[in-house]
């Protein structure tokens, strides 16, 4: 197994399987239920399978009270996302701490869980905001959820009962128990997480592969939950990893596995959530760049590099890999930083989010100083097919 310990020391299973699972399955048809949605359904699921350790439920309000105030929990130990189910006043008002709950797909009616109910408690979102996201502002595409969202939020330990069922590229699912299993069969001490939301341009492949100069193996960790809409779809991204492994990677020493987690764009605390996630995972190392996880110009660029390093090492528990801001340059002939190349910003190859996506809208492959063309194509493609969708 992994030499990376979890975080908090265990890695949680709130998995139920066989007979006790059958059991709890009946008796949750008659206890209180509580709908919940993708995005909380994802949170259980992650929970559940250990993803989230130390956490064994959703935070009850002194853990909750705790990571929005500190970014740790009620026992010290470092945590910086909110994990919280919430419900309006008229599912409340069936509620009671002590008692269990079964938490049910809004749309499809499936028990994918039972809660033990330790907390009922109120919140102030606005605060919540402010702390978790920097901002209040209602276009930050985090805040607009959490304002979505009611705010009486529920606490306690949770036991799964279902798995959400993944549409396509079910064989690039793996719970952190595998992917250490896996891990350790492949003999890697040392494998860098990398996370993302976007297609792997060639800014994220010099910064992952400037890591594996030093680490034993690439953890490719995209996430697939749900992201606000002008990302480009998971699916398509899937479909261009696959293109760029094939192409550009060493067989033996890169790995893809999807994270199914929501995206919060809470920038900073989001880099030390996400860095924990991949501990969990069996990373010894994550890669930080510039703007992680961030939205806007909500976060300074460096500022998630900046939070994490405030943070004890030893208490993280992971390796953060720190890289400025990568580019193609046209004098160097190569893709580099601020930390390696001398020339003017006039020879740096760099193009916005929306630039490109104008560019792949009109069929055109950005250059491959900045996009590989085995990735470009298959945007191109993927935009083509969704703007069909949408017309219809
Ligand atoms: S994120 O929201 O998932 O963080 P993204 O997919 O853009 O967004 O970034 C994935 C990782 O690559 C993050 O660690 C980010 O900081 C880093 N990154 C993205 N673009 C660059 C770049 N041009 N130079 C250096 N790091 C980058």
């Amino acid at each position: 197994m992994s030499a990376i310990q979890p975080h908090g020391g265990k890695l949680i299973n709130r998995v139920l399987a066989g007979q006790e699972r059958e059991e709890l399955l009946v008796k949750a048809a008659s206890f209180v239920s509580i709908p919940v949605n993708t995005w909380t359904i994802s949170d259980l699921d992650l929970i559940g399978v250990g993803a989230f350790s130390p956490l064994t439920g959703f935070m009850n309000e002194k853990d909750y009270l705790s990571v929005v105030n500190t970014m740790r929990l009620a026992n010290g130990t470092i945590w910086s996302i909110p994990i919280t189910l919430a419900v309006t006043n008229d599912q409340a008002a069936n509620l009671s701490v002590g008692q269990q709950a079964a938490l049910v797909g809004d749309t499809d009616g499936i028990v994918y869980g039972v809660i033990d109910i330790d907390s009922l408690y109120t919140v102030d979102k606005q605060h919540e905001a402010k702390q978790i996201f920097k901002t209040n502002d209602t276009e930050h595409p985090g805040v607009v959820k959490l304002l979505d969202r009611p705010d009486i939020y529920v606490g306690g330990s949770i036991q799964l009962l279902n798995r959400p069922k993944p549409e396509k590229f079910n064989e690039f699912y793996f719970d952190p128990s595998e992917t250490r299993r896996i891990f350790a069969e492949k003999g890697w001490k040392t494998v860098v997480g990398f996370q993302t939301r976007n297609p792997v341009h060639r800014a994220h492949e010099y910064i992952q592969k400037s890591a594996m100069e030093i680490v034993d193996a690439l953890f490719l960790n995209p996430l697939v939950g749900e992201t606000k809409s002008d990302d480009v779809p998971a699916n398509v991204r899937m479909k261009s990893y696959l293109a760029l492994l094939e192409n550009y990677y060493p067989k033996d020493r890169a790995f893809l596995g999807v994270f199914p987690a929501a995206m919060r764009y809470a920038g900073p605390r989001e880099a030390i959530f996400h860095a924990l996630v991949r501990k969990n995972y069996g990373c010894s190392h994550f890669i930080v760049g510039r703007d992680h996880a961030g939205v806007g110009d909500y976060y300074g660029t460096y500022e998630a590099q900046d939070l994490l390093k405030s943070l004890p090492i030893e208490e993280l528990g992971i390796t953060p890999l720190y890289f400025e801001h990568s580019f193609f340059c046209t004098k160097c002939g190569n893709m580099a930083s601020s930390k390696t190349c001398p020339h003017d910003k006039e020879h740096h190859l760099t193009l916005s989010g929306t630039k490109v996506r104008a560019l792949l809208r009109d069929g055109i492959c950005p250059p491959p100083e900045f996009s590989r063309p085995e990735v470009a194509e298959i945007l191109i493609e993927g935009m083509a097919e969704a703007s069909k969708i949408y017309a219809i």
